[in-house]
């Protein structure tokens, strides 16, 4: 059957979700309350379609019909007939549950309802429609017609064969869709803090800079991009939202608490690449791209990150918020991670993770640096994630 799919919210997110959607034969409709956003998707979506052309993905007859898939419009009334509507407006929980209030007295019974949040609890949300178990998360990655993955959250209150269709169809979008409990951060969001927050604290006790930690964790550790490069790309505003938001979110729990080097950043408007200054001032000289660190202080620095990010993954695993294989799949898919963070404790060894995080908790007596009790039973039982 021909989906009829709104996207409600025509910024970043909600013009590339109605892409993919589009893209799949889906009948497609863009809400917005701005006028100016809708024209700006509408001109981005052909400018998109261009260049695919130009390199030889789809032909004019393919853009012609994504086209016609999609229409642009600020009269609510048209997300009448859909079978799915994924809510892309801005992160405001009174906002949301505002517009939610309005679907819902639009469409069917049996249209089910989702929101692309990034940091709203989806059981909050569904609890603001008068039939929660058609209310799901549906979060893509920005930006979402490139990035593969997409965490597909059930609320509390989540109907089961609401999740079982909903994967399918997002499957059928080509996308690898992880499931994960309603929890703060979800998988992505929650497994990568330290990756930031060890690294920022590592800068902040003044073991090494920006660049010797991003040139570590590039050429020791295998990522992409280094923590300090990366934030300066995101927006510090971003993400320090995020990372404030996960911490008040899990009781203030200390392993999440955000740092004070980027808070100031955020405070004197240094918000990375967008503002010409984050960490690194923009443009970035020759010079200031890699730095002569030695072999054993990249060491250091990748092995102290690495393992909180392990501990990270195996605590997402000990609390049941996403399976073995969707933890792993999430960072390799959804960040770019050289490896999976579970693969990676079996390399270490289980026993020795748990030997990492005990020095750590001895050096600091801080709890962020207490061991998942999982890591610590299965030393004991000597067993392995895969
Ligand atoms: N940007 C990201 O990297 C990213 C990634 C994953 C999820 N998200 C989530 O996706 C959602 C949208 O984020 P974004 O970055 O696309 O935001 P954005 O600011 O680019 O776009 C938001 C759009 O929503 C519209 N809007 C605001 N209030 C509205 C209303 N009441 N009714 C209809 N339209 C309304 C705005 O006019 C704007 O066009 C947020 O919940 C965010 O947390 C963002």
């Amino acid at each position: 059957m021909k989906k009829t799919v709104s996207v409600i919210g025509s910024g970043t997110m909600g013009s590339g979700i109605a892409q993919i959607a589009a893209s799949h034969g889906c009948n497609t409709r863009v809400y917005d309350i701005n006028e100016d956003s809708l024209a700006k998707s509408k001109s981005n979506l052909e400018k998109i379609l261009n260049r695919l052309i130009e390199k030889g993905r789809i032909d004019v007859k393919i853009k012609e019909l994504i086209q016609t898939h999609i229409t642009y419009t600020t009269d609510l009334n048209s997300i009448k007939d859909s079978d799915l509507v994924i809510e892309a407006i801005v992160e405001n929980f009174d906002i949301k549950k505002s517009l939610f209030t309005k679907v819902e007295a639009l469409v069917s019974d049996d249209c089910v309802i989702a929101s692309n949040t990034s940091s709203l609890s989806i059981t909050s949300l569904a609890a603001t429609l008068k039939n929660a178990s058609r209310f799901i998360g549906i979060h893509f990655f920005n930006p979402a017609p490139i990035m593969k993955l997409v965490e597909v959250i059930p609320a509390l209150q989540t109907e089961q064969a609401i999740v079982r269709n909903v994967k399918s169809l997002v499957d059928s979008w080509g996308k690898i869709v992880v499931t994960a409990k309603d929890t703060p951060g979800f998988i992505v969001n929650k497994v990568a803090r330290p990756f930031y927050s060890e690294s920022f604290k590592i800068y902040e006790e003044g073991m090494a800079t920006p660049l010797e930690i991003d040139t570590a964790m590039k050429q020791v550790g295998g990522f992409r991009m280094g923590p300090f490069e990366l934030t300066d790309f995101i927006g510090h505003d971003v993400n320090y939202k995020v990372t404030e938001t996960v911490w008040k979110s899990f009781y203030y729990d200390n392993r999440y608490q955000p740092a004070f080097c980027q808070k100031n950043l955020v405070e004197a408007g240094y918000l990375g690449r967008k503002s010409g200054r984050g960490f690194y001032s923009y443009p970035r000289t020759e010079a200031d791209q890699e730095s002569k660190i030695s072999e054993d202080r990249m060491n250091a620095i990748t092995n102290r990150v690495s393992i909180m990010l392990i501990n990270e993954a195996a605590d997402t695993l000990h609390r049941n918020i996403a399976s073995r294989d969707d933890i792993d799949t999430a960072m390799t898919k959804g960040v770019n991670y050289p490896k999976g963070l579970l693969k990676w404790a079996d390399e270490l060894g289980i026993e020795e993770c748990v030997r990492r995080m005990d020095i750590l908790f001895d050096e600091y007596h801080e709890e962020r640096y207490r061991c998942s009790p999982l890591l610590r039973k299965m030393a004991r039982k000597e067993e392995t994630f895969y």
